[in-house]
């Protein structure tokens, strides 16, 4: 049976944990200058209805790297929205390609593409969560584990407005039984479902969240920053100036705030940065604290993962990989 990529919220963390050993064992087989041709001959049909440099770059480079296509297919050049249903598009390309991935304005977006589709959907980020952003972000947060810890001692915090990235970053998170904070202003909180879900991860792995915007309590010993832009997402939000109030200075990522975290603080970002609003240029810049480039890098090593995992082409792909690497 076909297998969807729409949350992480679908996986076990033992699977989630199966993804990142896969996505770093083929990264450094690529990195080492081995041919991974493992999805060889196959296509991937992306739908793009917003627009996207991370996501589009690192899954077209992923096939190409395993050895197959990917084709973009974005507004105005397909029939989706204008002559045709999500519906009928759907059982259309599963019958002229292998694997799909959506970026959507809407969830639902996705989960009609995944609901009729014959071929495995990824969720290339909607306005409810951004899954392979998770993926890359977790596989960063890994390489960078400080010393002496594992993910369950991990104290991650989100800084800033509660964007579908910090949601999926708290799923993420808990799921893997760390400490998970939302640092940001009253309005501007995770609320609502998003808890429900984190409360359900906790209960199961034995991590916490909190979700406050007193500084001292989400910043006392946090092992990673993450913040992401304050302004841009969604039509519906406050003009640009009002927002800036709300978020500016309390809410930005400079050396005053990572010097109240812990001593070897890692700085991260989903990327696009507005520098200056959300960040600093010294934070973003500082190669001993900031991880943001890491992370972008970390899409397509989390892409080339999830494509194999779910073309069900793990076990023979790890085989390759460990005879390449003479483990
Ligand atoms: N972080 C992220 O998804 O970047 P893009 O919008 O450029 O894909």
């Amino acid at each position: 049976m076909k297998r969807d990529y729409i949350s992480t919220q679908d996986y076990t963390k033992q699977e989630l944990l199966d993804i990142i050993r896969l996505s770093l064992i083929i990264k450094k087989n690529i990195k080492a200058g081995y041919a991974l041709n493992v999805l060889y001959h196959k296509t991937l049909g992306m739908i793009f209805e917003q627009a996207s440099t991370r996501t589009r770059v690192s899954f077209e480079t992923a096939m190409t790297q395993l050895g197959g296509h990917a084709q973009y297919l974005a507004p105005g050049q397909i029939q989706l929205g204008k002559h045709e249903s999500m519906k009928d598009t759907s059982i259309v390309l599963s019958r002229l390609v292998d694997v799909l991935m959506a970026r959507v304005i809407e969830h639902k977006t996705v989960q009609e593409l995944a609901q009729y589709s014959t071929v495995p959907v990824l969720n290339g980020m909607s306005d409810w969560n951004h899954p392979t952003q998770e993926m890359g972000d977790i596989i960063t947060i890994f390489e960078h584990m400080p010393e002496g810890k594992k993910v369950e001692d991990l104290k991650v915090v989100f800084v800033g407005d509660c964007t579908q990235v910090c949601a999926s970053l708290g799923m993420m998170i808990t799921k893997m039984g760390g400490h998970f904070v939302h640092y940001g202003p009253k309005d501007f909180q995770l609320r609502g479902d998003y808890l429900d879900i984190l409360e359900a991860n906790c209960k199961e792995s034995g991590g916490t969240y909190l979700v406050t915007d007193d500084e001292t309590e989400a910043l006392t010993g946090a092992d990673f920053v993450y913040t992401d832009v304050w302004y841009g997402l969604y039509e519906s939000e406050l003009p640009k100036d009002e927002r800036m109030k709300i978020f500016y200075p309390k809410y930005q990522v400079n050396r005053e705030m990572i010097n109240k975290c812990a001593p070897n603080v890692k700085f991260m970002h989903c990327l696009p940065a507005t520098r200056g609003e959300e960040v600093t240029d010294e934070i973003m810049d500082d190669p001993e604290v900031s991880i943001c480039f890491d992370e972008a890098e970390n899409r397509l090593t989390a892409m080339r993962g999830l494509l194999v995992y779910l073309m069900g082409q793990k076990d023979l792909t790890i085989e390759i990989c460990k005879k390449n690497l003479g483990l």
